[in-house]
């Protein structure tokens, strides 16, 4: 793929392009790959050595210094040092393929030149300026972000994160309703502060404290996972193979009965005037672990929730910027219009950015008393934005999403072939994929903990990092940084094939 050259006006006093050479025997290290037999890919980049703190007194700081809710991935949990693109290395110089982008995270790759010049010039000129003044960066990027949205949805806040997204949406939606109910589905994932975490419906993120209230959750229409489903209900490459589909041309049975579970919820919780606040849903779940719903359920929630005075927020904090392959936006993959749309991970490529935009009507709500935050819409982050959306565009990401990702899934498709019993599933549309691993795969339950660890290693010590999702942890997810190649994804395939062959020998010993 072809980087663009970036234009970086500024002379930057961190030196990007002068590095320490590393020692011969490193170097070494970087290209030679740790797959027996399939060839790791090569990258031009060569990396400086890590003169930074030692494995140990980091792993000491953490257990004396760090609030030890954050558990890291791995049994020893990997330091990480420098990245370029879809590649990350260690403090030793260990390159790894980052299939998990930094939690989806890293859009259009690490330390992309486009962005490290767009951040370091404007850190020269303004790095810091909130709502109270103006600066033109915010609206330069206002004006280029909503050119990317269905019309209507004009207003944009900028926000710090993904859950602050969350709230300031769920409050717009209320203050503009005047209600308070808020429905979501069971196993989505919204964020972690009070709001949030109350719209969340994953026990792993559920503190044992009272959450907010005005909060229903609906069953999930989990073709694979739940009641009803079968070989024909997504929008994926790959179906699920579990049950055979016995529909009628344009029907679908497990739509019916998932949007007839989602009647069903709100005719019971609702209060008495049939009256919600707003509907929030993701177009396919990212931390409840890839999970697509039937094809046209969520439009059809969108009609109900519309006629019971409620709004559709579109939770894009994974699923858009091209991330789908499909459509920049995974709402536009359902065929939906939502009224508040919300934002964060990939919008800046690891930058902490984040944004809920909307129609002006509902944007007036917040006019009722004076909502600020310090650190949204800074000149730094705005024009970071602005550089994501121009690189998705020059470099055609969102199409590589879309070849890329139907490529891995095929792949990942003949797989199931040769483990029929551990990979349950496959699934996901772009770069955004999903793995689930099973302990059977008629009953489906999943893969227990300690052998789905034992997997999740032997893919890191093989040189890819993959992520982990689902309520019960058995999701292997991949959503790599937009410009990873075939090659790329058939490495990370062939480490899940060797992977899953050492399993099944580890089973049968
Ligand atoms: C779909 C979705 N919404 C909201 C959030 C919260 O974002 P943040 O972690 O930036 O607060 C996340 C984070 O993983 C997410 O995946």
């Amino acid at each position: 793929m072809t980087r663009i050259a970036a234009t970086c006006k500024t002379k930057l006093t961190f030196s990007v392009v002068k590095r320490n050479l590393c020692c011969k025997q490193l170097r070494n290290f970087y290209n030679t790959g740790i797959h027996k037999e399939a060839s790791f890919p090569t990258c031009d980049y060569t990396p400086s050595v890590y003169k930074g703190a030692s494995y140990e007194t980091i792993i000491k700081s953490r257990e004396n210094y760090v609030i030890p809710s954050q558990k890291p991935y791995y049994k020893k949990p990997l330091l990480l040092h420098e990245g370029r693109g879809q590649w990350v290395w260690d403090n030793e110089g260990r390159r790894y393929l980052d299939m998990f982008g930094g939690i989806a995270t890293i859009s259009v790759g690490y330390c992309h030149p486009k962005v490290v010049c767009a951040m370091s010039e404007q850190s020269y000129k303004l790095g810091h300026a909130t709502a109270v003044y103006l600066h033109p960066r915010y609206h330069e990027y206002a004006e280029k972000l909503t050119s990317r949205l269905p019309p209507g949805l004009s207003c944009v806040y900028l926000t710090n994160s993904g859950s602050e997204a969350t709230e300031l949406s769920i409050q717009l939606a209320r203050l503009y309703t005047g209600r308070n109910e808020i429905i979501s589905l069971k196993n989505c994932y919204h964020g972690a502060t009070a709001v949030a975490a109350a719209t969340t419906a994953i026990s792993t993120y559920k503190y044992p404290l009272l959450l907010p209230p005005g909060h229903i959750h609906v069953t999930n229409p989990d073709v694979y996972q739940g009641p009803w489903g079968g070989s024909n209900c997504r929008d994926s490459p790959v179906q699920a193979g579990n049950r055979i589909c016995n529909c009628a041309e344009g029907k679908c049975q497990a739509e019916d009965n998932y949007f007839k579970q989602f009647q069903d919820t709100y005719e019971s919780l609702v209060p008495a005037d049939g009256q919600i606040a707003a509907f929030i849903a993701e177009s396919i779940q990212g931390v409840g672990g890839t999970v697509q719903y039937p094809r046209g359920y969520l439009k059809r929630v969108q009609k109900q929730v519309h006629e019971l005075g409620g709004i559709f927020i579109a939770d894009e904090v994974q699923t858009g910027f091209g991330r789908t392959g499909g459509s920049f936006w995974g709402f536009e993959g359902h065929g939906l219009n939502p009224d508040i749309v919300t934002m964060a991970k990939g919008i800046g490529n690891g930058f902490p950015l984040g944004a809920v935009v909307t129609r002006p009507e509902i944007a007036r709500a917040l006019t009722k008393a004076h909502y600020f935050n310090t650190y949204g819409g800074n000149p730094i982050g705005c024009a970071v934005g602005a550089a994501v959306l121009d690189i998705i565009e020059e470099e055609s990401l969102q199409e590589n999403a879309l070849n890329v990702g139907t490529h891995i899934l095929y792949n990942l498709a003949t797989l199931i072939k040769e483990f029929p019993s551990i990979m349950g599933d496959v699934r996901g549309k772009g770069l955004m994929i999903g793995i689930e691993l099973v302990n059977d795969s008629t009953t489906r339950e999943p893969l227990p903990h300690d052998e789905m660890a034992q997997i999740f290693e032997d893919i890191k010590d093989m040189g890819v990092l993959f992520g982990k999702g689902g309520v019960k942890g058995n999701v292997l997810r991949l959503k790599p940084p937009l410009c990873v190649t075939k090659e790329d994804g058939d490495y990370a395939v062939e480490v899940l094939r060797s992977a899953l062959k050492k399993h099944q020998t580890n089973i049968k010993c």
